[in-house]
């Protein structure tokens, strides 16, 4: 409803504009001489001086004349504007409560007075414009290891449902999978040279489709270090455009009055899922005192239960870690959580001589300012934290550099949705 009436409103402001050059005998002409209100800044609602008290010439181009000063804001300005901008979009704010139509009235109320004020603002013209969605191009893409397939889908299907073309490399742990699907594309009656796909390592296939000149999107997953160069490859070539998704140190918050034993299973899946080779892991388990210690007891329990071994023998519950690289950044991180004071229930060492193998580890105790509660571990090590109230909760959850994910165990519906809404997270479960 409220997008009918906008989309008439700009209808009508059109109609108006379209018909402008009959409506001038109405109307008085353009306005050539304005009488300037505004000269300052605008932040909060509120014209203002700059901090500083400079003010900067706008010049009129056609006589090359000073039209007036304007204050000149720089960073002490731009700081006030954006803390402005942050409280006027803090939760439970007036801006943060309104309804959608609301919103829309406010846009629709801007079209009356744009319409009001059109001689002041020489809007003229019979145009005609319309969006039309058209493939980006040559689609770079380059995919981690820990869901060979998925990865693959994820990037593919997309930029081929939409008539891209397709530049992809594949993990140098996981070249495999990601050939097979590509004969399989072929077998469906893919054209030649619209999916292309090279194995091969990073710094050297990886860098040469985010740097190239040709190609005009770069999408990557993978770590964040990596991610923080792909943009500025993308910037020094020809600014293609990129698409990152990237690590995460994700909270899962367990409230006593969960099911304890649905929130321990939900935990447990959680992080040992994929041998803890999850970007979304829950990896910062808050619990909340009341169940903390029973919470600590079972979750340690369940992971003792949990088999580790030759992943193709459906019986066991964990196989390993994808090289070992990766087993040697987790056990890195678990000596890390022992040094640093964190309470070690169950694992904490590789399984076996043979292979990447880890122990489902458990660590009780942690706090906040650890590594193991900072660092994302990828891999099968879980963090326990306590928790005393909400407010403390929400802030604690948000003290990462990442956003990726959260989830919340509850059987109140109300801390749910309050928690989910107030979780700074892409996705909460
Ligand atoms: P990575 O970011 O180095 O590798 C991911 C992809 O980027 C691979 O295809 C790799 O060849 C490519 N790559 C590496 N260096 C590159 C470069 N200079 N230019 C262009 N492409 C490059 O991740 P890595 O080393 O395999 O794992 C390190 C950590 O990253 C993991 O321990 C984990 O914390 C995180 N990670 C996160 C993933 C996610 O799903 N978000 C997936 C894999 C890893
Ligand atoms: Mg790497």
């Amino acid at each position: 409803m409220a997008f009918l009436q906008r989309s008439f409103r700009f209808r009508g402001l059109y109609n108006a504009l379209k018909v402008n050059g009959a409506c001038m005998s109405s109307v008085p002409a353009p306005v050539t001489q304005p009488n300037i209100q505004y000269d300052q800044i605008f932040i909060n609602n509120e014209f203002v001086d700059a901090v500083s008290g400079k003010r900067f010439p706008t010049i009129n181009p056609s006589t090359g004349e000073k039209i007036c000063d304007v204050a000149e804001g720089d960073k002490a300005d731009v700081d006030k504007a954006v803390k402005a901008a942050r409280a006027a979009f803090k939760l439970g704010s007036p801006w943060r409560r309104m309804d959608a139509s609301e919103r829309g009235n406010i846009l629709n109320k801007l079209c009356d007075l744009i319409e009001r004020d059109r001689c002041y603002l020489a809007v003229n013209g019979d145009y005609f414009t319309y969006t039309r969605h058209e493939p980006v191009g040559v689609c770079g893409q380059i995919i981690p290891w820990n869901f060979p397939l998925l990865m693959q889908a994820w990037k593919l299907g997309p930029a081929i449902a939409m008539g891209n073309t397709i530049v992809m490399k594949t993990a140098e742990q996981t070249p495999l999978t990601a050939l097979y699907i590509a004969q399989l594309l072929k077998e469906a009656g893919l054209p030649p040279g619209v999916l292309n796909i090279i194995p091969g390592y990073g710094p050297t296939a990886g860098a040469a489709i985010a740097e190239h000149m040709d190609v005009d999107k770069v999408a990557f997953t993978g770590s964040t270090e990596i991610g923080q160069l792909i943009p500025v490859m993308a910037a020094k070539s020809n600014l293609k455009r990129v698409t990152l998704e990237l690590g995460g140190k994700s909270p899962n918050i367990v409230l006593a009055d969960a099911d304890i034993d649905q929130a321990i299973e939900n935990s447990h899946f959680g992080l040992f899922f994929n041998q803890g080779q999850c970007c979304t892991a829950g990896s910062r388990i808050f619990v909340e005192e009341k169940i903390y210690d029973e919470f600590v007891e079972k979750s340690t329990e369940r992971a003792k239960k949990r088999t580790v071994g030759n992943p193709f023998d459906s019986s066991n519950d964990q196989g390993p870690q994808v090289d070992e690289e990766q087993m040697g950044k987790i056990l890195a991180l678990i000596e890390s959580g022992k040094k640093q004071g964190a309470k070690l229930t169950v694992g904490g060492s590789r399984s076996g001589d043979k292979g990447y193998f880890i122990q489902p580890t458990v660590f009780a105790d942690v706090k906040d300012d650890m590594d193991i509660a900072k660092i994302e571990i990828f891999g099968p090590v879980m963090q326990i934290l306590k928790f005393k109230n909400m407010e403390e909760l929400i802030e604690r959850s948000h003290n990462t550099i990442y956003g990726l994910a959260a989830a919340v165990n509850t059987r109140d519906l109300d801390k749910a949705i309050f928690l989910a809404n107030s979780l700074r997270a892409g996705t909460v479960w």
